[in-house]
C-alpha cells in the first residue's frame, strides 16, 4: 500500500508551489477575523479612541501608521511599550494576529460587524 502514500506525498510536492508567496503569513480564518475586529475596536479602542483616531492612546488611523515599520507596531501590540499605559498582548494575539492587525491599521481598519449585535 506504500503507493497511496507515494501517489499522496507526491500530490503534495507538487501542489506546493502553487501557494501564493505571501501565504508565508498564516491569515486568521474568518471567524477569527471578526474576533479580532472586535478587540481591536472595542479592547484597543478604550484607549486609542473608538475611531482610533487617538485618546489615552495615540492614533491607529492610516495617516498615522502607514510610514511606521511593521515589525516595530507588531512588536508594541505583542510586548507592549513598558513604561506607558500600553499592554502586551502576547497571549491574547499571536503573532501572525498582530500581523494582520498591523496591516489592517496600515490600509484602513475594517468595522466592527458584531458591534450591532
Ligand atoms: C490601556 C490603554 C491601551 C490599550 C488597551 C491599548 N493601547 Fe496601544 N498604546 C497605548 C499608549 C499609551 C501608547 C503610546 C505608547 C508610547 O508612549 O510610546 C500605545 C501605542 C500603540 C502603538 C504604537 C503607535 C505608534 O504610533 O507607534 C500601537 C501600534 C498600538 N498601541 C496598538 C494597540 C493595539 C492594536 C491595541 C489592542 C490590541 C492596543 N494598542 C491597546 C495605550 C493602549
Amino acid at each position: 500500500m506504500s503507493w497511496v502514500f507515494r501517489t499522496m506525498t507526491f500530490a503534495l510536492v507538487v501542489s506546493m508551489p502553487t501557494m501564493p508567496a505571501f501565504a508565508q503569513q498564516t491569515a486568521p480564518q474568518p471567524e477569527r477575523v471578526r474576533e479580532l475586529v472586535h478587540l481591536v475596536r472595542q479592547d484597543c479602542g478604550s484607549c486609542h479612541g473608538l475611531t482610533l483616531q487617538g485618546g489615552l492612546g495615540p492614533a491607529l488611523t492610516v495617516a498615522a501608521l502607514r510610514e511606521k515599520p511593521r515589525d516595530s507596531l507588531v512588536a508594541t501590540i505583542l510586548g507592549g511599550r513598558p513604561g506607558t499605559p500600553m499592554p502586551p498582548f502576547r497571549g491574547i494575539v499571536v503573532e501572525d494576529e498582530a500581523a494582520w492587525i498591523v496591516e489592517r491599521l496600515q490600509e484602513g481598519f475594517p468595522v466592527d460587524a458584531g458591534a450591532a449585535r
